[in-house]
C-alpha cells in the first residue's frame, strides 16, 4: 500500500510518500519560518495562505522524487489537527480532494499520534511498550504507548509547552524566531551555571510540566542582568539546562511508574541535541533503551503523517467523504473519535 502523507498544520508543509514493502520513498518539506520570523511567530492568516501557494508544487515534487504518480496513490493521510484552523483545511482539502479524484480512501490523522509514531520511521525502531516523551511547540506529555493506537497519557503541561517556553524565552532575549534552535545555538557559548533557574515542578511527585514560571524567572533574570557581559548566553544555557533537567527527571519518574524498558523522544523539541545527550545517558545510567527520531522528523514533517495514516488505513480505516480539520484534539479522544468516524465506512 502507498499512502501520501500531507502536513499542513502550523508553519511547514510537508508531504511524503510511505510504501508498505519499501518503507518511506520520499518526503518534502517547506519551511515558512523565515516569513514569519518577522514578526516574532507564526502569523496564522500567512501560514494559510503559504500552505496554498507551496502545498501542491511540493506535492508533485515529492511524487517525482517517490518515481510515482497520483495514480500510484493507494490513501491519502493528512494532518486534521491539533493546529491553527486555516492552515489545517488547506491540507485537509487537499488531500480530500486529491483522494476523490483517483477513488482512494482518506483518513484524517492526528498531528500528536504522527509525532509519537515518527521513531518508528528510522532503521532500529523502538519495541513496544515504551514510554514517549512528546514535546512539541504546542504540547508536552509524556505518554505510554502499549502499541499503535494505544496511547495512555501519564502527564501533560499545565500551561506553556516545552517548545513554546523555548520559543517566548527566545524571543524575550532578543534571539529571534524560532526560538528553539536560535536559543540552542546562543547557550553553546554561554555558562549555564552562571545564574540560578528553578526546575520546575520537580519537588513534589507526579509528572505534570509547568514551564511558566521558569519563563517568569527568567525574565526577571534578563531585566536585571541584561547589561552584565554575556547575559544573553549565560541566561540561555541555564535555561536550556533547566528545561532538560527537568524533562530527564520526569522520564526517570515515567520510567519508574510504568516500569517500561524503553523510551522514545518525539515533537520537535526532540532535536535539541542537550537534551537527546542527557536521555541518552540517563538511558545508559538507568538502563533504559532510548530512541529518537532523525532530527528532520522531530520538528513538523509530512512523513509521520503518511506513516501514521498508512497504519489507519492497514487497519481498514476509511472516512466518509468528509474534510475533518480540529484546531483542538485531545489525544486522549483519539481512540474513540476517529473510530466513530471510521466506522461511518460508506
Ligand atoms: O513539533 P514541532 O515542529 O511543531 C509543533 O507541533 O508544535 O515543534 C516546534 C517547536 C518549536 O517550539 C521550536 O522552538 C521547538 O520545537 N524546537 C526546539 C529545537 N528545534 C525546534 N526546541 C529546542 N531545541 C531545538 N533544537
Ligand atoms: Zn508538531
Amino acid at each position: 500500500m502507498r499512502v501520501l502523507g500531507i502536513e499542513t498544520s502550523c508553519d511547514e508543509t510537508g508531504v511524503a510518500v510511505y510504501d508498505s514493502d519499501r518503507g518511506l520513498l520520499a518526503h518534502a518539506l517547506y519551511s515558512q519560518a523565515h516569513i514569519h520570523a518577522e514578526y516574532g511567530g507564526v502569523v496564522p492568516e500567512i501560514a494559510s495562505r503559504d500552505h496554498v501557494r507551496k502545498l501542491l508544487p511540493l506535492l508533485d515534487e515529492c511524487l517525482a522524487q517517490a518515481d510515482c504518480t497520483r495514480q500510484d496513490i493507494d490513501g491519502v493521510a493528512y494532518t486534521a489537527g491539533p493546529g491553527l484552523i486555516g492552515a489545517l483545511l488547506v491540507g485537509a482539502s487537499v488531500g480530500r480532494a486529491i483522494a476523490l479524484s483517483l477513488g482512494v480512501p482518506a483518513v484524517a490523522v492526528h498531528h500528536m499520534e504522527g509525532h509519537l509514531l515518527a521513531p518508528l520511521l528510522e532503521p532500529d525502531p523502538p519495541k513496544f511498550p515504551f514510554v514517549a516523551l512528546l514535546v512539541s511547540g504546542g504540547h508536552s506529555m509524556l505518554v505510554e504507548v502499549s502499541r499503535i493506537g494505544a496511547y495512555r497519557v501519564l502527564g501533560e503541561t499545565l500551561d506553556d509547552a516545552a517548545g513554546e517556553a523555548f520559543d517566548k524565552t527566545a524571543k524575550l532575549l532578543g534571539l529571534g524566531y524560532p526560538g528553539g534552535p536560535v536559543l540552542a545555538r546562543a547557550a553553546k557559548t554561554g555558562d549555564p551555571e552562571k545564574y540560578s533557574f528553578p526546575r520546575p515542578m520537580t519537588d513534589r511527585p507526579g509528572l505534570e510540566f509547568s514551564f511558566s514560571g521558569l519563563k517568569t524567572h527568567t525574565r526577571n533574570l534578563w531585566q536585571a542582568h541584561c547589561d552584565e557581559e554575556n547575559a544573553q548566553a549565560d541566561i540561555a544555557a541555564g535555561f536550556q539546562q533547566a528545561v532538560v533537567e527537568t524533562l530527564v527527571i520526569k522520564c526517570r519518574r515515567a520510567m519508574q511508574q510504568t516500569r517500561c524498558g524503553h523510551l522514545v523522544i518525539a515533537g520537535g523539541v526532540g532535536a535539541n541535541l542537550q537534551l537527546r545527550e542527557a536521555l541518552s545517558r540517563a538511558g545508559r545510567k538507568y538502563g533504559w533503551g532510548v530512541s529518537y527520531p532523525r532530527i528532520e522528523f522531530c520538528t513538523d514533517n509530512g512523513a509521520m503523517i503518511a506513516y501514521a495514516g498508512y497504519h489507519r488505513l492497514r487497519t481498514g480505516a476509511f472516512e466518509s467523504e468528509i474534510i475533518r480539520a480540529r484546531p483542538r484534539w485531545p489525544l486522549t479522544e483519539l481512540e474513540s473519535d476517529t473510530w466513530t468516524a471510521y466506522s461511518s465506512k460508506t
